[in-house]
């Protein structure tokens, strides 16, 4: 069986700052703390992104500092609130493929992990696979077609049916599912970027939202009466169709969307020929409500 383990969102700022009124440094310890003692027989742990909370120098910096406590290898992509060229200042090309994405394809016990970069350019939520990145996928989905496939990205691209955060999925899901249905064997797609925990069946894949390492919310409020289908939403974004206020304006819970310290967690993937389970290891059990203040909704995940 392969066990490996995913974090995601640490959120990383300079020495001396917190990030939403937490100490994201502290978080990430207490997170390689926890799989060091829980899960020293893990094969790797994989981060999903948003390793920083600015993609600064020096937040990179301390998270190269820190990452040798792991006692397990550790292989990253980045999100959205990542900056790939300053990560490629601290990390060279040691984490990148032959196009210069911090992407990657690991073969290990008759099972394949792809993890995508879906970083497009700002740190205002959005996410894209670009043409280059999408032939990536489809040459590495294509070779050993039959091998149980679990994909890692930041951005999800199955709806969480709140439309303040589905504005914010992958920008062109359609694309991405038109690449991965030709895989006969897509096992789960596994994201960070809501800073929710969550599992969707869409396009025929189970798809896992791991809640991450920062704030997480209440999902109180969270949901609108608007329908709608994730890729329908996002043409209706390209078109200025829809935007963050006009969804406010649809909705009179908005200013009540409850935002928390945490828990913080990491999924445990357990994965074999029959099936492949994720757990929720929590190693933050903190529930206090944060101030809204620290948060904006529209810049959050
Ligand atoms: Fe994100
Ligand atoms: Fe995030």
């Amino acid at each position: 069986m392969l066990k490996f383990i995913i974090i995601s969102d640490t959120h990383l700022v300079p020495d001396n700052e917190n990030c939403n009124g937490l100490d994201s440094f502290e978080r990430l310890n207490l997170a390689i703390e926890s799989i060091n003692n829980d899960h020293p027989d893990a094969e790797f742990c994989i981060h999903a992104g948003d390793i920083t909370d600015r993609g600064d120098i020096e937040s990179y910096e301390r998270f190269k500092k820190i990452i040798p406590k792991l006692k397990i290898p550790i292989y990253l992509t980045i999100g959205n609130h990542d900056n790939r060229n300053n990560f490629k200042k601290v990390f060279n090309e040691k984490y990148s493929d032959e196009n210069g994405f911090i992407q990657k394809t690991i073969d290990i016990k008759d099972q394949r992990i792809i993890i995508l970069d879906t970083f497009d350019k700002n740190l205002l939520g959005e996410g894209k696979l670009c043409e280059i990145r999408l032939k990536w996928l489809k040459n590495h989905i294509q070779q050993n077609n039959e091998l149980p496939t679990t994909i890692i990205m930041h951005h999800h691209v199955a709806k969480i049916k709140s439309p303040y955060i589905d504005l914010i999925a992958l920008e062109n899901p359609d694309e991405f599912f038109n690449t991965v249905k030709t895989h006969s064997n897509i096992r789960h797609i596994i994201s960070g970027h809501v800073h929710i925990s969550s599992t969707t069946f869409q396009n025929n894949i189970p798809h896992t939202t791991i809640g991450g390492s920062h704030f997480t919310h209440s999902v109180k409020n969270f949901f609108t009466e608007f329908n709608y289908s994730l890729s329908e939403l996002k043409k209706m974004k390209e078109n200025n169709q829809i935007n963050n206020n006009m969804i406010k304006e649809m909705s009179d819970t908005y200013d009540n969307i409850v935002i928390l310290e945490g828990p913080s967690q990491y999924g445990v993937v357990l994965s074999d020929n029959f099936s492949t389970t994720i757990h929720f290891h929590n190693y933050i059990e903190k529930y206090k409500r944060l101030p809204q203040s620290e948060t904006k909704l529209e810049y959050y995940s």
